[in-house]
């Protein structure tokens, strides 16, 4: 049986684990909020009509933030639209998806769904039809304290305290043709300086985003980058990523390397980003907010748009796979690795759409295979992230080249002694067996050593399979002088868990 050999030391630390990486991101899409996070009629649901089982779903992943209310659709959505007596909102056609929205769910629902759900929001500002004042409006309807007119809408509304929302986005993938708006990276830079500009005089206390690349493929990446850091340098702390690796079709190794990928995206946004804090003499460093990331079957029936405007119809509710799990698993260890640069993330998205949860509007509830490799880390990794030496077979790619078989990452707390190693193994037909060498951290004991896997890479879990699916403990770990002996199974998932003695 091929050997790796995983090296860990508690002074190989790349930086505290941010509670920002394990965010994601809820958008008025598909059935996303409308029979996803709310759905009145639903036997759980609560006064707000909020559905419980969704919302203990939800505490259970850990999630740090969640982005709101868009993705695309922010860039033609009018806050204004879903504030007030629900009966009174407008109903609008939502160009970006080609739906209707109603209007049920908007701005003070959510923030009462995420103190429920005991999540931070992270809001994103319409910078493709609208501009300052907007934003600026509707800074002052989450965050000011009364005497205006906005925040004292908010309080006749029902919410007399603000909401006090610290993290922005300006604007979404203002780079893509598709984007409502879309605009060149100098009319969007000048824009976004000037609206984080504007919403600073109302809150100084903010974490402002600008739009980067809505992908490594995007002919402007790059260019992007630097002219609208150009604009913007001083006025923000954050650049967003966004990165989809779409369905496997044909080539399950290239697909099982998508976190080498999502390795080199972040180096050259990093690289970028850092040449022109170096061309503008700067000393402050901006780090990423990679505020999309996931699987996705583009090419599926699910992602085509309606013709014919329904509301909350069933859009990119993909279905996910042992293999899209590893994958998933893979790009979690990639953000991590990089959490000296990447200072937030959001899986995209929370609920039915291209998502961990999946509901039936008024029925069951059910986790997806993807659901795992993010709830165990979001759970377990406390602490500090530790870059961990290997040395590991190849996995031979045509896309890649050869890459790594086992990719993996470590957390160490210092305060608890606790220390998990997160790990995929992407050979397609060997176990690897991997000593784990922890004589650095002293006497310490197995918790457990669980892993994802199955013999069909394809398999996808149903509402009535979804239990099939899911970490189980791994029967074949042994101990031997500060050395852990595991076998990881061919593509798979893989948590382990120490403790001080
Ligand atoms: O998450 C789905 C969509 O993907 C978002 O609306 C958009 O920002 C991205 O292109």
């Amino acid at each position: 049986m091929p050997h790796a050999r995983l090296s860990l030391d508690p002074a190989f630390v790349v930086a505290p684990v941010s509670r920002h990486t394990f965010g994601t991101f809820i958008e008025h899409l598909g059935r996303c909020v409308y029979g996803g996070i709310h759905d009145p009629g639903h036997p759980t649901a609560d006064e707000d009509g909020f559905r419980g089982d969704v919302l203990e779903f939800v505490r259970d992943l850990g999630i740090s933030t969640v982005r709101y209310p868009g993705g695309n659709f922010v860039s033609g959505y009018r806050w204004e639209d879903g504030v007030g007596p629900v009966g009174d909102r407008p109903v609008r056609k939502d160009l970006a998806w080609h739906t209707t929205e109603p209007n049920t769910v908007g701005v003070d629902e959510f923030m009462r769904w995420a103190k429920k759900a005991g999540v931070e929001p992270m809001m994103a500002v319409n910078l493709g039809t609208r501009g300052v004042q907007e934003a600026v409006d509707l800074i002052d309807y989450t965050n000011g304290t009364g005497g205006s007119f906005h925040s004292d809408l908010r309080k006749k509304n029902g919410s007399a305290d603000p909401y006090d929302v610290k993290f922005w986005c300006l604007g979404n993938e203002m780079d893509g043709p598709w984007q409502i708006g879309h605009r060149t990276a100098k009319e969007y830079g000048r824009l976004a300086s000037e609206t984080a500009r504007a919403m600073r005089l109302v809150d100084p206390d903010l974490t402002l985003v600008a739009c980067g690349s809505s992908g490594s493929s995007m002919p402007t990446f790059g260019t992007w980058e630097r002219e609208v850091l150009e604009e913007t340098y001083d006025e923000v702390d954050l650049i967003s990523m966004h990165a989809y690796y779409w369905e496997e079709e044909g080539d399950l190794a290239s697909f099982l390397a998508s976190g080498v990928e999502m390795d080199h995206f972040i180096e050259d946004v990093v690289a970028s980003v850092d040449h022109v804090r170096a061309a503008m003499k700067r000393k402050k460093r901006i780090n990423v907010s990679f505020d999309e990331w996931n699987v996705w079957y583009l090419n599926g029936d699910a992602s085509k748009n309606p013709t014919d405007w329904p509301v909350a119809p069933v859009l990119l509710e993909d279905q996910y796979s042992v293999a899209d799990a590893v994958v998933v698993g893979s790009l979690l260890i990639s953000l991590l690795k990089h959490s000296d640069r990447v200072a937030s993330a959001s899986l995209a998205q929370l609920v039915n759409v291209i998502a961990p949860i999946m509901t039936e509007t008024g029925g069951r509830s059910w986790k997806q295979t993807t659901y795992h490799p993010f709830a165990q880390p979001s759970r377990y990794a406390t602490g500090d992230v530790l870059r961990i030496e290997a040395q590991s077979p190849v996995h031979e790619t045509t896309k890649y080249g050869a890459v790594p078989a086992i990719d993996s990452v470590a957390t160490h707390d210092p305060e608890t002694g606790d220390l998990v190693v997160f790990a995929i193994n992407r050979s397609l037909t060997e176990s690897i067996t991997v000593d784990v060498d922890t004589r650095a951290f002293g006497a310490l004991r197995l918790v457990e050593a669980t892993q994802l896997s199955n013999p069909d890479p394809y398999l996808k879990v149903t509402v009535d399979t979804a239990d099939s699916v899911a970490p189980v403990a791994n029967p074949n770990t042994s101990w031997s002088d500060s050395t852990l002996e595991v076998v990881l199974p061919p593509l798979s998932w893989n948590t382990v868990r120490l403790a001080k003695v």
